[in-house]
């Protein structure tokens, strides 16, 4: 059987990273693109969101859709700029929580002797696998996957697959921590704290405040929303400090401004689907 004959098709909460390249494909097609991920259009179509057309739905879900595509964009060159200022500052070392269909370490311009590591479950990491095949892919770093769920003891799977937690690491965790109930965020917390080195950075994504309750309560059975449970506490700094971090926490509408891309609507209903957090450990 080929590849795209054994791929298992997308299904519960990894079927979102499918969703995410489907935006990430959309936006590579833009003149003004803020990044190109030349990968992505491969993973929605294998995943069957390519072409893409958009999904049945009243004017309220089609609005609540374009915030959140819009999220992932402007949450994409935010989390790919700060892991370039992770390699300026001398990181070498990246682990990509909730990995999905991110195909960073196959569009970013990596430092000699770069690690990365993607996290996820063993199904969506197949199905990237196969897909990289398929594209006759070539990683412009280390990569390794390492197949676990991530409320498992992930760090000694990571720990087995090669990561030093004696030398820093730069961890994304980028759409990831709305999926993942309260508690299970607090101890993902704790077990990054436990493997990150002085100089350590770290970019997570935070679903907004009230985003529950304006995105998730209605939405459509089997959407990415349906499946979000948490959002962020009400000062995230304070508790990143808690974690052992040094976080700035940034609103979409403030990256957005920064990157050419404005948020035109009136501020109350601004804030779509995420905080973004960038954060050191001294
Ligand atoms: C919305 S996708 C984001 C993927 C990727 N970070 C990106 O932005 O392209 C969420 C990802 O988190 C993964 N995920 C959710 N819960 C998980 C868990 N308990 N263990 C491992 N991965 C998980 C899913 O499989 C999926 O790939």
């Amino acid at each position: 059987m080929t590849d795209e004959q054994q791929r298992e098709q997308p299904s519960g909460v990894w079927a979102t990273a499918v969703g995410v390249a489907r935006v990430r494909a959309l936006e590579t097609e833009r003149e003004d693109a803020l990044f190109r991920d030349p990968l992505a259009r491969a993973f929605a179509a294998a995943g069957g969101l390519w072409p893409s057309s958009p999904p049945p739905g009243d004017e309220a879900a089609h609005r609540r859709r374009l915030a959140v595509s819009f999220s992932i964009v402007i949450r994409t060159k935010f989390l790919d700029d700060l892991l370039e200022q992770a390699c300026a500052s001398g990181v070498r070392q990246v682990v990509l929580l909730g990995a999905g269909m991110d195909s960073r370490a196959y569009r970013l311009d990596w430092p000699e002797g770069t690690r990365l590591f993607e996290v996820d479950t063993a199904v969506p990491l197949d199905f990237k696998d196969s897909v990289l095949r398929q594209e006759q892919a070539v990683a412009r770093c280390e990569r390794t996957t390492v197949a676990v769920d991530l409320r498992e003891d992930w760090p000694a799977a990571l720990a087995a697959a090669g990561h030093d937690p004696t030398a820093p690491t730069a961890w994304i965790a980028e759409g990831l921590l709305i999926y993942l109930p309260q508690d299970a965020v607090e101890l993902l917390l704790t077990r990054i704290g436990a493997q990150s080195a002085p100089g350590s950075r770290m970019g997570l994504t935070l679903g907004s405040r009230g985003v529950l309750e304006r995105f998730a309560a209605d939405a459509v059975p089997g959407s990415a929303a349906s499946m979000w449970v948490s959002e962020m506490p009400d000062d995230p700094v304070h508790w990143l400090a808690g974690h052992g971090w040094e976080a700035t926490a940034h609103t979409l509408r403030d990256r957005a401004a920064a990157y050419g891309r404005p948020i035109t609507t009136p501020p109350q209903r601004e804030e779509g689907p995420g905080g973004l957090i960038s954060a050191l450990r001294r």
